[in-house]
């Protein structure tokens, strides 16, 4: 095992989403609902939707390519891909292992995180583990989701929310200061059922008449979603803030997971924080689940919103209940930036 070492900076970046748009106004056609009502509960105008031929194998390994790319690295420089996500090409193997074979990697221990919405932040967590324990230089950390394949689109509560997508980062062992500064995961299993899906794991494994019943769809308890969602990423914000040394007002930038925007307003009001320091691209994307962040990351670099030195808090909440908050300051040289701006942000 190499020497521990304590920097882990994010040294590249990058996301895909899927070209096939689905605005509100195709929403209309398809359930009872209205553009008004979504934007002004939600948020969202339109969210993307992968083609016949995109998985969340596929999406992740452009998405993970570009960040390589960005890092100024090659595939096989990567020790560890680390894939969250909870729309998995199978149950079986990892679609980590997919992504691994896609993007040609021939060294990389390779697998799938569990951790729903906070996927990508418990997979960064993750990866900082190895690379601080000296047990990987490199790691490709990935949050994707084909949420379409899992959503009901009968259900007007659930279907006008969710997108599908993908974004990574590439971890880096480097001892100059800055980088990841503090770490905050939590899990609450009494709201476990809040947001689930029934059907086709052991419990309830696949069947005709769990198909017919609809079995094989996202559920959700909107409402208490909302306010579990609000309360848990105000905690676990602030204690990653706080693992760090460091005051809300020494943040930059905070980029939450993007599940809702009145979920975000709410997070800032009730950390009486700015939302000018609050990147939001909910907008165009809805609720990308674990792709959420990583993607926000991606944008809000592209369009300036990060430069070097920035000290950056990036949170999420989700199923499980899980969350995770990553304080971090940004140490990214100038050459990664002109090769992400090359690439394009999504
Ligand atoms: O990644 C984390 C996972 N999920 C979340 O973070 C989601 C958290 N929850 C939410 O974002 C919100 O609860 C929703 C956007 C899902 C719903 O907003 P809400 O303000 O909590 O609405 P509601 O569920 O209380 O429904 C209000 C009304 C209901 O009608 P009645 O009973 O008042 O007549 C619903 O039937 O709005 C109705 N409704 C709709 N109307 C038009 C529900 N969905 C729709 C719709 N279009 N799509």
């Amino acid at each position: 095992m190499a020497r521990p070492v304590t920097g882990v900076h994010v040294t590249g970046w990058g996301a895909y989403a899927p070209s096939l748009v689905l605005r509100n106004v195709d929403l209309e056609r398809m359930v009872d609902t209205n553009d008004e009502w979504i934007v002004s509960r939600t948020g969202i105008s339109e969210r993307r939707i992968a083609g016949p031929d995109e998985t969340t194998a596929s999406m992740a390994a452009v998405a993970g390519l570009r960040a390589i790319a960005t890092a100024g690295l090659q595939p096989d420089d990567i020790d560890l891909i680390l894939l969250g996500t909870l729309s998995p090409d199978y149950v079986m193997p990892s679609t980590a292992a997919l992504v691994k074979e896609a993007i040609g990697n021939k060294r990389a221990a390779a697998m799938d995180l569990y951790a729903a919405c906070s996927g990508f932040v418990y997979g960064y967590a993750t990866g900082h583990a190895y690379i601080a324990s000296g047990m990987a230089k490199h790691v490709l950390v990935i949050g994707a989701e084909t949420l379409s394949r899992y959503t009901d689109f009968s259900d007007r509560s659930t279907c006008i929310l969710f997108g599908d997508g993908a974004g990574a980062v590439v971890l880096s062992a480097s001892d100059e200061p800055g980088g990841t500064l503090g770490i905050e995961m939590t899990t609450d299993p009494s709201g476990a059922y809040l947001i689930w899906l029934p059907g086709g794991g052991a419990a309830r494994p696949a069947t005709a008449t769990s198909h017919a019943s609809g079995e094989h769809y996202m559920k959700m308890k909107g409402t208490e979603t909302f306010k579990m969602a609000v309360r848990t990423l105000g905690s676990t914000a602030t204690a990653a803030v706080k693992k760090a040394g460091l005051d809300l007002s020494d943040v930059d930038l905070v980029v939450p997971h993007q599940a809702n925007n009145r979920i975000i307003e709410a997070l800032a009001k009730s950390l009486d924080f700015p939302m000018a320091k609050v990147f939001v691209n909910v907008q165009r994307y809805g609720n990308t689940s674990a792709a959420s962040v990583p993607l926000a990351l991606s944008e809000a670099v592209a369009a300036g919103r990060v430069k070097k030195g920035d000290r950056l808090l990036m949170v999420a909440f989700g199923s499980g209940l899980t969350s995770g908050a990553i304080m971090l300051q940004w140490t990214a040289d100038p050459a990664a930036m002109a090769r992400a701006a090359a690439i394009g942000p999504a």
